[in-house]
């Protein structure tokens, strides 16, 4: 029966191929682009400290909630809210997961499109040479204002994206987490090593590993649990939908033991290539990055300058950061994709099309904020979009999950799905006083406070 079940809507090839996929979905410019930027922004090593234990208490509990309603219900989050509790306002929340995913896609997307815009500058010799912050920034700014190849780059984004999505779960999202993840793990630590022994690498590894706790406040806070959802892919469904592929027998605990550790892996290593470099590198400061659009492409064609075999490694870096975003974006299409194929009967292939249709066009104002159209531009559109999806409307999704699994559907329920495949569950306490207390707590204080941010 349940195997039959799978078969029908598609499921991952093994316990292995769901923690890549997974992770896949996780690791993406929020780790190599995101983190590093909201360090700068945030103070530095107290934001990072704040980001960990976000991850490790509030994070790995969601996602192990968000694990278990996936794969008891095997649905989409509408679905999933909707079969826990039938005829109910939850699966609203289901809805903003959809809706959300499409959202965040569209900006995203963009930022993908850069990292293309990136790859092939490098093949075509830009990055050759010194390069300084000077010329770096100059480069980004002059890409980033260019309209058509910036909508060409986020097209080409969407596209492939659509794509994928198109060929369903094992053939289009397994085939390329598999190989590629791991190459872009020993390349990051192959330029983090060379980025801490840059001369001068002391100063940013201080700035960015002692935490200077006079520096906490709400605001580090508020960003860094919301960069947790953000770079563990909580709060709109996609971990509900991932899951829903999974049999049985997987172990979730130890699944969303490996996707939290590989995703805070990746982003600290991103912060020890960004950190040294921008530190070693005259006339930038790490709270520039904001004003810029971004720091990964200003930061990085400084450091590939310097390496020997520079030209090579910069091509591979940009295509690798481009598959890291494309498991990324494959996650968000998938999630209002899989709500219009179970919850309408419509088929892959155009549910893929209309979604991905609708996130190119929601792109554009994003994609042209940065000097391609002077309106969206002074409105600051990308940023705006980023700070009500990824930071207030995941937190708001988060919370619903943790009240939904806390309360709603019980944890006596979620622990029975935890327990197949993991009949002894050591952390379950802590597990439970998470779910049910300290996270709810911890984001409807961060989302109190973000009357000071409207304000
Ligand atoms: N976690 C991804 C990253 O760090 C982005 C991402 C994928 C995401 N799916 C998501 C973010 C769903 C929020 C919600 O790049």
């Amino acid at each position: 029966m349940e195997s039959q079940e799978l078969d029908k809507r598609g499921r991952w090839g093994s316990k292995v191929v769901f923690i890549f996929a997974a992770a896949g979905s996780a690791i993406g410019l929020g780790n190599i682009w995101r983190f590093p930027m909201m360090v700068g922004l945030n103070g530095g090593a107290i934001f990072v400290l704040v980001n960990i234990l976000a991850i490790i208490l509030i994070g790995f509990t969601v996602m192990l909630a968000a694990f278990a309603m996936g794969r008891h219900t095997k649905k989409n989050p509408v679905g999933a809210y909707n079969a826990i509790k039938p005829r109910s306002p939850w699966k609203l929340a289901g809805y903003m997961g959809v809706f959300g995913s499409a959202c965040i896609l569209s900006f995203y997307g963009v930022v993908a499109g850069w990292a293309l815009g990136y790859f092939y500058k490098t093949i075509g010799g830009v990055f050759k040479g010194d390069i300084t912050w000077q010329s770096s920034d100059a480069i980004f700014s002059s890409f980033a204002g260019r309209p058509l190849e910036i909508i060409f780059c986020l097209f080409v984004i969407i596209g492939l994206t659509t794509f994928v999505i198109s060929k369903g779960v094992r053939a289009g999202i397994e085939r390329w987490s598999k190989i590629l993840m791991p190459v872009l793990f020993g390349l990051i630590i192959l330029l983090a090593i060379r980025a801490v022994t840059l001369p001068g690498a002391a100063t940013g590894l201080s700035y960015y590993l002692k935490p200077d706790f006079s520096k906490f406040n709400m605001t580090v806070l508020f960003f860094a649990v919301g960069q947790a959802f953000f770079s563990l892919s909580l709060g709109l469904g996609t971990m509900i939908t991932y899951a829903s592929y999974l049999p049985k027998s997987d172990n979730l605990v130890s699944s969303a033991g490996w996707v939290c550790f590989f995703d805070s892996l990746i982003a600290i290593l991103a912060g020890i290539i960004i950190f040294p470099t921008l530190f070693a590198t005259p006339g930038i400061t790490p709270d520039k990055f904001e004003a810029s659009g971004g720091l990964m492409f200003q930061v990085f064609p400084i450091i590939i300058s310097k390496i020997p075999g520079g030209y090579f490694f910069g091509i591979l870096f940009f295509f690798l950061i481009l598959v890291a975003a494309l498991t990324s974006t494959i996650s968000m299409l998938e999630v209002p994709v899989a709500y219009f194929v179970d919850e309408r009967n419509w088929s892959r292939k155009k549910a893929a099309l209309l979604v991905g249709l609708f996130c190119f066009f929601l792109g554009l104002p994003s994609g042209l904020s940065h000097g391609g159209v002077d309106i969206f531009t002074k409105w600051n559109f990308m940023k705006n979009m980023d700070l009500l999806f990824s930071n207030i409307v995941l937190a708001l999704g988060a919370l619903i999950i943790a009240i939904f699994v806390g309360y709603v559907w019980r944890v006596k329920n979620a622990l029975k799905e935890i327990s197949f495949g993991n009949p002894r569950f050591k952390l379950k306490p802590l597990w439970v006083f998470n779910i049910k207390f300290l996270a709810p707590v911890v984001i409807i204080i961060i989302l109190i406070f973000i009357r000071t941010f409207a304000g």
